[in-house]
This record gives structure tokens, C-alpha cells and sequence, in this order.
């Protein structure tokens, strides 16, 4: 029988890796001009980072992340985001002590999560985030924020929405949960189990419950901008005045309260408008997190950041109906006839490929015309072809896929035009 693959993840062949490729090209790019330099953390982390940093009582943490004992008995998860990890780096390597404050820092990489699979949904899925540490200007909010729709409208992504929320500083929150206890209390024997236990311990995390989403409860709970104090609502406001400097759409919705539980200030997602984009519209969610540091063990600085996945992101731009400039024909292939062409082929091929042209021949004995068929499926801009006859002339035939125009080179000359027709 054979191996299946496991469920929720995917392989990811040629003829769409190019894709991967270029959209993390792209949003490194813009990285780079927004100063956000990458970083590189484990796969795997203390099973602790995550309880601590992403929330005990998160869906993440509760249902979701993929632990294990190693042989040496240590409790490991794979990780379900990169957040966390990105804090514990920045603690570990005493990054706060750095001259260029804030540190900016984006990576790429795959993450973690057991949840149930469909479209949009992997076990394994490819988070692409940014994080911003030491901070606390509203401008560095618009900026994490510009970026992440700069990602996207580069890609030429165009039904987007991204919308943000306030969850306010620790004052506002402490006074919102007491203000959600009070509204759930009463009628939380209504509600999942789950929900029972968050009510005490974590009361937002009812308004993100995906069983009780639709209980009439929800809709009427009180907003946390009802409750936001003068610092966090000033706060907020300038987030906003500098997106809307910046020319960066927005909508409020003061019910987006993220799924993690680091957040304060700024929460935000972006979601795709696309039609037939799927159940689940969120692209990128992120926000604000300035207890997360002191959290995992460092001093107090704050923090904000986003990440999105290349699943849906790729997926955003198939349903919008937008093709990549993906190229993925080559400069040359070389057809060779006859025993001594065929080994002068295997000499030349590793001279042009030293120039950096990017090249293919035959390695199947294929007779002239499949070579040719060969040569077309690699989308070749040029043909060379080599005979024993020519070889005994020092020629070279060289075909222009493109013009069907051809022309013999002497062969110490070959390297040379190649190049110059190239560039
Ligand atoms: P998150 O909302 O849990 O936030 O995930 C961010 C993004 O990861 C989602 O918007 C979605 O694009 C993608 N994603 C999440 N789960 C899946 C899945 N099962 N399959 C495919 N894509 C998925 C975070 O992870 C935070 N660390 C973001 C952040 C960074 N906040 C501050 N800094």
C-alpha cells in the first residue's frame, strides 16, 4: 500500500513553487524597503513559549498545536506562529540592547496547527510575517500596516479590505472584561463548554468561539472601543490619522478581536473581497503586543507585527484572476547528433552554464525531432545544434526560437554571441 501524504498539508511541485518563489521574492523586497531585516528561528520550540506567549486559553494552545516529548523527556511543539518564537529570540539574544532601536525584523517559514483542513485551512502552512520591537509610535503601527497592503497590491491584489480594532491598554481591557463577565454570566449555560471555562479566565475569547458564533449574545456584547480610556482611544486615533496620510484604506469593526492572546492597541486583518475566494476571507491578521516581552522573561518593550500565509495569499490572487510574471523558459538547449557531438555537448553545456545561461540538453539518446520537442517544452530562446559534420567544421547551428531566424558561429565564438544576444 502506498504512503499517503499527511492530512492538511501539501506538496509543492515545480510549475507552482515558481509562484511561492516569486511572491516571497516580492514581499522580501519590500521588506527591505521598509528596513525589516529576516530572521531565522527553529522549527520546533519549548512547548512553554507558546502556553505563555500565544495564551493558555487560546484554540491554539488548546486544540491546535502539535506537542511532543522529546528522548530526553523536554516538551516541544512545533511551532503554530512565529510571533512568539521571533520575542523569544529577541529576549535570548538581548536584541533590546542594540544600537538600532526598533528592531525590525520579518520572516518566512512553515508553521503548525491541528485544526480541521479545507480550502485556506493546512496543517502545515507557510506564515510570512513581520515583527517590530521597541516602539511604541502609532506611526510604527501605520507603517507594519502599509506593509502588509503594500505586500499585497504590489502582487496586484485588488479586493481587499483591511480592518482594524482597538483592544486598548491594560486599563481599558480589565474594565472591557468585566463588562463582557457581566454580559455572558447570566446566560453562559448557553454556551460551550469551552466558553464556560473562558469566562473567568479569559472572557474575550468567547467573542472569537467558532460553536457559539451565532448566539445572540455575541452580536450584543459590549464593545471594547466603549471602553477604551483617553491614552488608548488617542492612540488609536493617530494610528488612523497617519493611515489615512498614507493613503491606506481602513475600516473600523470594533467586533475583530484576533484569535491570540498577546494582543493590546492595534488588531487587524486584511481579508480578500475576491468572489469565490472561500469560506475563510482572512489573508493577514496581526496587531500590537506590548506585554509579550516582559512575558517570555525580557524587559518591558513593545511590540507589533502580521503575518499571512502563501496559501492564501496564492489563493487570493487565483481568485481574483491574477497571473504572475513568472518565466520559466530557459536561454539554450542543446541538440546534439552523432557519438562525438553528443560528448562535445556534454563539454559545451558545462562552459555555458559557467556563464550563467541557463541551459539543458538531451539525456534520454531522444533522436532529432523529440530534441526538438524537448527543446520546445523548455521554452528555449535558442537552439543550438551540433552535428559530427559541423563539429569537423568548427560550426555551430544556432536557432532564435523566437524569430526562427538561424545562423552557424564558429565555435570559439559560440560562448561569446550567445551571451551577447542575451543580454
Ligand atoms: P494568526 O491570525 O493566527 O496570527 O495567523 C496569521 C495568518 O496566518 C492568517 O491570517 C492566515 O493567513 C494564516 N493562517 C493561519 N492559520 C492557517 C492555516 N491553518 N492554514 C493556512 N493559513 C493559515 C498569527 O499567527 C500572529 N503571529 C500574527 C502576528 C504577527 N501578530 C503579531 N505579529
Amino acid at each position: 500500500m502506498s504512503i499517503q501524504i499527511p492530512r492538511g498539508t501539501q506538496d509543492i511541485l515545480p510549475g507552482d513553487v515558481e509562484k511561492w518563489q516569486y511572491v516571497e521574492e516580492t514581499a522580501k523586497k519590500l521588506c527591505h524597503a521598509y528596513q525589516y531585516k529576516e530572521i531565522r528561528t527553529p522549527i520546533f520550540e519549548s512547548s512553554e513559549l507558546f502556553t505563555r506567549g500565544v495564551g493558555d486559553t487560546t484554540d491554539i494552545v488548546q486544540k491546535e498545536m502539535y506537542m511532543f516529548e522529546d528522548r530526553g523527556g523536554r516538551s516541544l511543539a512545533l511551532r503554530p506562529e512565529g510571533t512568539a518564537s521571533v520575542v523569544r529570540s529577541f529576549v535570548g539574544n538581548k536584541m533590546y540592547g542594540n544600537p538600532g532601536q526598533p528592531v525590525k525584523l520579518y520572516y518566512s517559514g512553515p508553521m503548525f496547527r491541528y485544526e480541521r483542513p479545507q480550502a485556506g485551512r493546512y496543517r502545515q502552512f507557510v506564515q510570512f510575517g513581520v515583527e517590530a520591537l521597541g516602539s511604541e509610535d502609532p506611526a510604527i503601527d501605520a507603517e507594519v500596516l502599509s506593509l502588509a497592503m503594500s505586500i499585497y497590491k504590489e502582487l496586484g491584489l485588488k479586493q481587499l479590505k483591511l480592518v482594524i480594532n482597538s483592544l486598548g491598554d491594560a486599563g481599558s481591557r480589565n474594565a472591557h472584561r468585566e463588562a463582557l463577565i457581566n454580559h455572558f454570566k447570566p446566560r453562559i449555560d448557553e454556551f460551550c463548554g469551552d466558553c464556560q471555562n473562558r469566562l473567568e479566565k479569559n472572557p474575550l475569547r468567547i467573542l472569537d468561539c467558532k460553536k457559539d458564533r451565532d448566539h445572540e449574545l455575541m452580536a450584543t456584547a459590549p464593545s471594547i472601543l466603549e471602553y477604551l480610556n483617553d491614552e488608548s482611544r488617542d492612540y488609536f486615533e493617530k494610528v488612523q490619522r497617519y493611515l489615512k496620510d498614507m493613503d491606506v484604506e481602513f475600516e473600523v469593526d470594533p467586533t475583530l478581536v484576533r484569535g491570540l492572546d498577546y494582543y493590546n492597541h492595534t488588531a487587524f486583518e486584511i481579508m480578500s473581497n475576491a468572489e469565490g475566494f472561500g469560506a475563510i476571507t482572512t489573508l493577514c491578521g496581526g496587531g500590537r503586543y506590548n506585554g509579550l516581552v516582559e512575558e517570555i522573561g525580557g524587559p518591558e518593550t513593545p511590540g507589533i507585527g502580521f503575518a499571512f500565509s502563501i496559501e492564501r495569499l496564492l489563493a487570493a490572487l487565483e481568485a481574483e484572476g491574477v497571473g504572475l510574471p513568472i518565466n520559466e523558459g530557459i536561454d539554450l538547449f542543446i541538440v546534439a547528433l552523432g557519438e562525438e557531438a553528443k560528448d562535445y555537448a556534454v563539454k559545451l553545456l558545462h562552459t555555458v552554464r559557467k556563464e550563467g545561461i541557463s541551459s539543458e540538453k538531451d539525456y534520454l539518446d531522444r533522436k532529432l525531432k523529440a530534441q526538438f520537442k524537448a527543446a520546445d517544452r523548455s521554452q528555449a530562446k535558442y537552439v543550438a545544434v551540433i552535428g559530427d559534420d559541423e563539429l569537423k567544421e568548427n560550426k555551430i547551428n544556432l536557432k532564435d526560437m523566437t524569430t526562427g531566424e538561424q545562423e552557424e558561429i564558429a565555435l570559439e565564438q559560440f560562448v561569446e554571441t550567445v551571451k551577447g544576444k542575451l543580454s
